[in-house]
Order: structure tokens, then C-alpha cells, then sequence
């Protein structure tokens, strides 16, 4: 197997509090994660449980009072916690692309779509400006934006929502970065949208060898996008493995939840199932398993040490109990 692309290891990201009484909250909490040249990799978890500061703690973009406490982010052989802002300026722009949830926020809304992707392409290759239209208007056919000349005359505001994340994909593979990070790339879209832009990002990271880190939390997005996942709960990483899986048989109480929480798995007219309870507060945990209070399997150990990742099949889990739901039929392959 190749060497990892980027490698995040035992990562610790604290909120400081401002005032002295108030403890800082740890969000992430040891995170580990790799991604492989050109592996489409799924991060999901519910809201608040670490997705984006642990996307925008990788390419050191975050808010003055987030601190790293501890751990490592390595790209490409490079320590990024150990770059000065100019260097990461650089990997930013040309080898990790970012594509946000809100299309405006990836676009500049004063310049036309041509004069952007100008801009991408020309940072990075030494070639005319008019080979570089050439290829802006390759890369907006291959997003699938119709009449493609005109479109990238208009400025973003003139586009729909799901072309202007459309020409958003465009300007992120035209960068011809080694990884794309999108952090909730279809949730401003329609859900036939969002299925549609979320298979058109994946094919077109595959065809084109880019990595892809794709955060969401909705699983049955990212089924089809990604060839591994991770299942993040608390700001950590409870499930991982190859996606199918991982969906197949799943082992950590959280990702069983989020299973059965999927909208095919009830029957028609049935209320859709609901983890029950409530992500704790990140301050409050303690040694403990941060899902045991929400957990039906929980025995005695959960609250009283937190459980480490270990193997499990074809996956790895952290879990002390790892009971199989009643509600699951292990031989039942599930469609998405
Ligand atoms: N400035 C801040 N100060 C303190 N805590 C914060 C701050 N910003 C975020 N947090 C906390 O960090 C945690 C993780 O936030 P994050 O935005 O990474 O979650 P997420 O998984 O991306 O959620 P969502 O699915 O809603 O986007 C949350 O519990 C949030 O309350
Ligand atoms: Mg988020």
C-alpha cells in the first residue's frame, strides 16, 4: 500500500476560554486519521462533534482562540503545525483544495468565474492566458455546467446554487491539488442536488487521482463517495474501515445508531429512529466512553474508562462492549 498522503496523529485542539473561571473546552481529543494518494475518504458524525475544526485544524486554519495541544499533521512529508504562514499559504493554495458548505464562500463574488479559474491556473502552470481559458472551459465541462462559455463570463452571483459549487469543484481540481478537503459541500443544495454534486466531486477525484476528505453527516451521502470512512463522535474517531464495511457491519454502538437512523431503514409511515439523548458537552467529559450515556449496551467499564481503537473484522472500533443490534440482521447487505 502507498504511504499515507496525510497523516494526523493523536491530535488534541482546545477552545481557550476567555475568562479565567471558565474551563477551555477540548473538542478534538486524539484524533487519528490517514488519507492515501488518491483515497476518497468519508468523515461523518452529527453536528458539533468536531467535523470542521478538525478539517480546518489540518490546513492550520482556525480561529485565534483554537489551540493545538498536542499531536502532529503531516502532508506530504511536511510537519504543517511547524510552517510559518507564508509556506502554508502555499500548500493551501496548490496542494490541498478547500471547498466549503456555502458556495459564496469559496468564490470572491467581485471576479467573473473565467477570471478565477484564470487566477488557479495560472498560479501554478506556465502557460498562456489563452491555453489557460482552454483549459477553464475543460474543467467547467467536466463539472457538468451547461453552456460553459457563457457561465464563466458571469460572476458567481448570476450562477444557481448548485452550479455556482459546480464551478467551485471546477476551481479546486484546476489547482490540480494532491488532496480536496469539502467540508459539507452540498447542504446549501436540494437533496437530488446534492446527491448528484456529491457523486460529480467523487468520480472526478478518482478519475483525476486527487484525495478527497469529505465531511458530512449525512451517511448515506457519502456511501457512494468514499472508499473508507470515519465515524466521529465527541471529537473523536469511534469507527473506521472500508466504507461498505463499515456500513455492513458496523461494530461501535454510534455508528449502529446512525444506521438505523437512515430514512431506507425504517418502513414507509414508520417515525424515522433517533439516536437517543444528546451529544454531552465537550467540557463536561471525563475517563469514559463519551457515547455510554446515550448507549443501551453500556455496562459499568464505559463510565468508568474510556475504550481505545482496536480491531475488529475488517474494521477498527473503540468500543468495550461491541454488541451486535438486535434490529440488524448481520446477513442483510444494506443498499443505499
Ligand atoms: N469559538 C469557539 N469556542 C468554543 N467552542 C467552539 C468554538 N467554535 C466551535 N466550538 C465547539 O467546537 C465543537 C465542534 O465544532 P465543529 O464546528 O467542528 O463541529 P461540526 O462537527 O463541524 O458540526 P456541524 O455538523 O454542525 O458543522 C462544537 O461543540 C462547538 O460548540
Ligand atoms: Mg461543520
Amino acid at each position: 500500500m502507498s504511504k499515507p498522503l496525510l497523516t494526523v496523529s493523536d491530535l488534541h485542539v482546545s477552545f481557550m476560554s476567555r475568562w479565567q473561571h471558565e474551563p477551555n473546552v477540548d473538542v478534538l481529543r486524539g484524533v487519528n486519521l490517514q488519507v492515501r494518494r488518491g483515497e476518497r475518504v468519508a468523515l461523518v458524525g452529527e453536528s458539533g462533534a468536531g467535523k470542521s475544526l478538525l478539517a480546518t485544524s489540518i490546513i492550520q486554519l482556525f480561529e485565534s482562540s483554537a489551540h493545538i495541544l498536542k499531536g502532529r499533521v503531516e502532508f506530504e512529508r511536511q510537519e504543517l503545525t511547524q510552517l510559518n504562514s507564508k509556506q502554508l499559504r502555499q500548500i493551501r493554495g496548490r496542494r490541498i483544495g478547500m471547498i466549503f458548505q456555502d458556495p459564496m464562500t469559496n468564490l470572491n463574488p467581485s471576479l467573473t468565474i473565467e477570471q478565477q479559474l484564470l487566477q488557479c491556473i495560472l498560479s501554478h502552470r506556465n502557460i498562456s492566458r489563452k491555453e489557460a481559458h482552454i483549459v477553464a472551459l475543460h474543467k467547467l465541462r467536466q463539472v457538468h455546467i451547461p453552456a460553459p462559455e457563457t457561465r464563466m463570463q458571469q460572476y458567481p452571483h448570476q450562477l444557481s446554487a448548485g452550479q455556482r459549487q459546480r464551478a467551485t469543484i471546477a476551481m479546486a481540481l484546476a489547482l490540480e491539488p494532491a488532496l480536496i478537503i469539502a467540508d459539507e459541500p452540498t447542504s446549501a443544495l436540494d437533496v437530488t442536488m446534492q446527491a448528484e454534486v456529491m457523486r460529480l466531486l467523487s468520480h472526478l477525484c478518482n478519475n483525476n487521482g486527487v484525495a478527497l476528505l469529505i465531511i458530512s453527516h449525512d451517511l448515506s451521502l457519502v456511501a457512494h463517495a468514499s472508499d473508507r470512512c470515519l465515524i466521529m463522535y465527541a471529537g473523536q474517531i469511534v469507527e473506521q474501515g472500508p466504507t461498505k464495511m463499515l456500513i455492513n457491519d458496523a461494530q461501535h454502538p454510534y455508528t449502529q445508531g446512525l444506521i438505523k437512523a437512515l430514512p431506507n431503514m425504517s418502513s414507509p409511515g414508520q417515525q424515522l429512529y433517533q439516536i437517543p439523548g444528546q451529544m454531552p458537552q465537550l467540557q463536561e467529559l471525563q475517563q469514559q466512553c463519551s457515547f455510554a450515556k446515550r448507549c443501551e449496551h453500556a455496562e459499568d467499564i464505559c463510565y468508568r474508562q474510556a475504550p481505545l481503537m482496536a480491531p475488529h473484522g475488517t474494521h477498527q472500533a473503540s468500543c468495550h462492549i461491541l454488541a451486535r443490534p438486535a434490529e440488524l440482521d448481520p446477513d442483510t447487505e444494506l443498499t443505499l
